[in-house]
């Protein structure tokens, strides 16, 4: 039996990796899915498989307004709203960004991975209140311990982890709050711009993903399928009915065993 039918849901980051992963889900379990891009170019496929597509720079609050819209207008209800779209550092170090590196790099980063989840819980919270729905955000083993990337990176999951529980606390008690943090996953996670990232492929590198492999204890870095049901578990209100303002990791157990 499906575990989202009738669903209204919104993901962004839908274009790829673990965000294109949680929309087919989604879609497997019954849900229907607004699917938010960045550009044109990514929405190939999403709307063949069932999405309907709203593309948008997840920094500008419009964006986040448009993605409710379109759920509401469309399938009547919102119910989850995943905020998904990331960017990563490539463990760049602060000594080697330049003070104007290091300030447009912190705004690009922070707008995507911090902001943006903000916005995402303004934007849709008068929706999720209509359907005691809930909001997912993507947090990450940087969201708990150094060494995931670099200052940027890390400082920005740990403020997202803080932006998770004070909007649990808000938004309770008819709305949920939670995140799913992922472990190092085989994706093309890019950076920011300033630091001459944005067209670099985290995956790209697989010396890059072969030197992870010996740190995971589960024996193998993840794919983006090894972190959907838990997506689904956080959205279902019936499954995840008394969770609230947490980060559940799904790691292969780097965490623990740093
Ligand atoms: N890949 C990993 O090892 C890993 C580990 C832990 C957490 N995460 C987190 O998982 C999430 C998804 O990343 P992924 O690994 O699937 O990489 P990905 O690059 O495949 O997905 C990220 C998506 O975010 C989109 N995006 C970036 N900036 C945007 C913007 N300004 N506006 C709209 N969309 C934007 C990208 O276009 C991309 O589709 C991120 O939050 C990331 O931090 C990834």
């Amino acid at each position: 039996m499906a575990r989202l039918e009738g669903y209204g849901t919104v993901v962004t980051g839908a274009g790829s990796g673990i965000g294109r992963a949680v929309v087919r889900r989604f879609l497997a379990e019954g849900a229907n899915v607004v699917a938010v891009v960045r550009k044109q170019s990514d929405r190939a496929g999403l709307e063949t498989e069932g999405a309907t597509v709203v593309v948008g720079d997840v920094s500008d609050y419009d964006t986040a307004e448009r993605a409710v819209a379109a759920a509401v207008d469309k399938f009547g209800r919102l119910d989850a709203y995943v905020s998904n779209a990331g960017l990563w550092d490539f463990h760049k170090r602060v000594e080697k960004q330049s003070p104007d590196e290091l300030q447009r790099a912190f705004d690009e980063i922070f707008a995507v991975n911090v902001r943006a989840t903000l916005y995402a819980g303004r934007a849709a919270l008068t929706a999720l209140r209509e359907t005691s729905g809930t909001l997912i955000a993507t947090g990450s083993n940087a969201s708990f311990l150094a060494g995931g990337g670099g200052a940027l990176y890390t400082a920005s999951k740990f403020a997202l982890r803080g932006l998770v529980m004070q909007l649990a606390k808000e938004f309770a008690p008819n709305v949920r709050v939670n995140a799913v943090a992922p472990g190092a996953t085989d994706t093309g996670i890019s950076g920011p711009a300033a630091l001459g990232q944005r067209e670099r492929e985290m995956n790209a590198d697989r010396e890059r993903i072969a030197a992870m492999t010996p740190h995971m204890p589960l024996g193998r870095v993840s794919v983006p399928e090894d972190h959907v049901s838990l997506y689904v578990l956080l959205a279902s209100r019936t499954e995840s009915a008394y969770i609230t303002g947490s980060m559940l990791l799904s790691d292969g157990g780097l965490t623990m065993s740093v």
